[in-house]
């Protein structure tokens, strides 16, 4: 089976950006051998801590995100880093070419049930002009984006990466260490009958969301035609992960829970990192007023409201509005 130092190079990415991806993966093979170990040693449960969100954070998540931070900070090749479970930007070498931002553990309500959770990241070109600590820097559209991917600690551990060459998913092989390729080239089904959104939330939604997921409710019976089925994970990487498996769309819609937010998930670490995949397999990512890609970030904690995953059912939820 294809390495993915093979792949990386056959795509042509430079020599700097592998290395960097190794680094970062060497990270996540780290966090990867920390959740498998769960109660054994002591790492499930919640600190007393909160992050900038106002989440609590679970001791996953800051044990992750150290994982992450020290070894991007280490590198040499990281200027610096945004996380999800960082308040600011996180400066590191002065002379480096790269920006990562991560969130470090998705799906965190999920470690205390031994169900999915991953590592989303993002890398982006440093410009020259920066100070290592400048927020500004990192306010640059997905678009922009030289590599993104995620790693999902599953059953197995999964690795799925774009340099823009497409969308590959790897499988970790743990009696080397080594990331082997295991689908190339995942093409997202452009019609599907799965959507994933949480709708303990409906009542919540704009007539919009409400009509779309009422209509695939109705099924047969109604406009659609076809009876739908629906999964949710409550980690983005573990919906994400099916629909490029075998295609859906994943709906996270604006909410009048809180008016201020545009949307619960993270553009820069969540969001962004999740359509260039979805697109880079052929599928669409859509903020539901245009495609995520374009959004020009304004804070690097700014959140989004998505609709992403098969061509046709985006364009279909998409037409509600
Ligand atoms: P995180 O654990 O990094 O805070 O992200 C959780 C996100 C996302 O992964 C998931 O799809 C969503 O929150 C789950 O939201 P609900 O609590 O509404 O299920
Ligand atoms: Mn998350
Ligand atoms: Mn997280």
């Amino acid at each position: 089976m294809k390495r993915l130092n093979s792949q990386l190079q056959d795509d042509g990415a430079p020599m700097e950006l592998i290395l960097l991806l190794r680094t970062l993966l060497a990270g996540c093979k780290e966090i990867s051998f920390r959740v498998s170990q769960g109660a054994l040693a002591g790492v499930l449960g919640s600190t007393l801590s909160e992050n900038i969100q106002g989440e609590t954070q679970k001791k996953l998540d800051v044990i992750s995100n150290q994982i992450l931070k020290d070894i991007l900070s280490e590198s040499g090749y990281v200027k610096a880093i945004s996380s999800e479970e960082e308040d600011d930007v996180v400066g590191c070498n002065p002379n480096g070419n790269y920006l990562v931002s991560f969130d470090p553990l998705d799906g965190s309500s999920n470690t205390d049930i031994n169900s999915l959770i991953g590592t989303i990241f993002s890398i982006t070109h440093a410009p020259q002009w920066m100070e290592a600590d400048d927020p500004s820097a990192f306010l640059q559209p997905a678009s922009q984006i030289v590599a993104a991917g995620y790693v999902l600690y599953g059953p197995s551990t999964m690795l799925a990466l774009t340099t823009g060459k497409g969308t590959h998913l790897y499988t970790l092989d743990k009696t080397h260490g080594g990331f082997l390729l295991t689908t190339a080239n995942v093409k997202i089904p452009v019609q599907t009958s799965e959507y994933a959104i949480n709708g303990s939330n409906q009542r919540h939604w704009e007539t919009s969301t409400q009509q779309y997921i009422g209509d695939l409710l109705l099924g047969t019976n109604g406009p659609r035609e076809r009876d739908f089925n629906m999964r949710w994970v409550a980690a983005m990487v573990g919906d994400i992960h099916r629909i490029l498996c075998r295609g859906g769309v994943f709906l996270y819609p604006y909410d009048k829970r809180d008016p201020t937010k545009a949307g619960k998930l993270r553009l820069l670490y969540e969001a962004n990192p999740m359509a260039f995949l979805i697109e880079q397999a052929g599928g669409l990512a859509d903020t539901g007023t245009g495609r995520i890609m374009e959004v020009m970030p304004t804070e690097i904690h700014q959140r989004v409201a998505v609709v992403l995953g098969s061509k046709q059912e985006v364009e279909a939820c998409l037409s509600y509005r």
